[in-house]
């Protein structure tokens, strides 16, 4: 199974019962306003605002309720959660660091995941500006490649296991966990993410069927 909701996690997760899922790779608002930041352009008589291709991102502007870590941890066995710097979350042993080898100074060099897990940290070199390894379908502002997901899974799942998103945006967790042959669920609040995150998924299955049946 691998199925996507438009809706509001937490009224997903409140009628879950508990370990529903085995593990939860999540990606919830940072509350840094990503798309406001994104958006602005000082200039010497104030912010300018410049166009963006992307649907609103007003969803940045806080993070999630106490609620919502009460419940993601009552039902997943195990939990990634990316921004894991931006929450009240305890110590934690096997953190992941993606390296994204981003150029530009001002630019964050990468990302943090907080894990449940008690071995070793963990770091993915994958470099993701411009055009290097950006993927072909840019549908979110802050969409994460195909492929961080991909490598989580080969760490962390195995085959059968129930995976949870929660915050599903561009639908990448989607993909990489459908391309894993994992039994996936994800929830995006947004209609137009949902929408275009659908549509992405959509094209991604048919090219893979496609390849399959000419065997190529
Ligand atoms: C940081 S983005 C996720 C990006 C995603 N990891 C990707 O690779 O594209 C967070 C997403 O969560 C959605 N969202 C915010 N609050 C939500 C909620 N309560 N339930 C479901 N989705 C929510 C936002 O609309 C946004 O698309």
């Amino acid at each position: 199974m691998n199925i996507a909701y438009n809706m509001d996690c937490m009224e997903a997760m409140r009628q879950m019962p508990d370990n529903a899922f085995d593990l939860a790779v999540v990606d919830p608002p940072y509350g840094i306003n990503f798309g406001e930041f994104n958006r602005t352009n000082k200039t010497a008589d104030g912010y300018r605002y410049k166009s963006n291709k992307y649907h609103n991102a007003r969803w940045d502007v806080s993070v999630p309720e106490e609620e919502y870590f009460t419940e993601l941890f009552r039902v997943s066995k195990g939990q990634i959660i990316w921004g894991g710097n931006y929450y009240n979350l305890p110590p934690c042993k096997e953190f992941i660091f993606w390296f994204k080898r981003n150029p530009v100074s001002n630019f964050s060099d990468g990302e943090f995941a907080w894990t449940s897990f008690g071995g070793v940290a963990k770091c993915f070199d994958y470099a993701y500006y411009g055009n290097i390894n950006s993927e072909t379908e840019r549908i979110h502002p802050t969409q994460k490649p195909v492929a961080l997901y991909a490598w989580i899974y080969k760490l962390y799942a195995k085959p059968g296991m129930k995976i949870l998103d929660t915050h599903l945006g561009s639908g990448s967790s989607r993909i990489a966990a459908y391309d894993a042959g994992l039994d996936f669920t994800g929830y995006e609040i947004d209609p137009t993410y949902f929408k275009l995150q659908e549509e992405r998924f959509a094209r991604h299955t048919s090219q893979t069927n496609l390849f399959l049946e000419e065997g190529l």
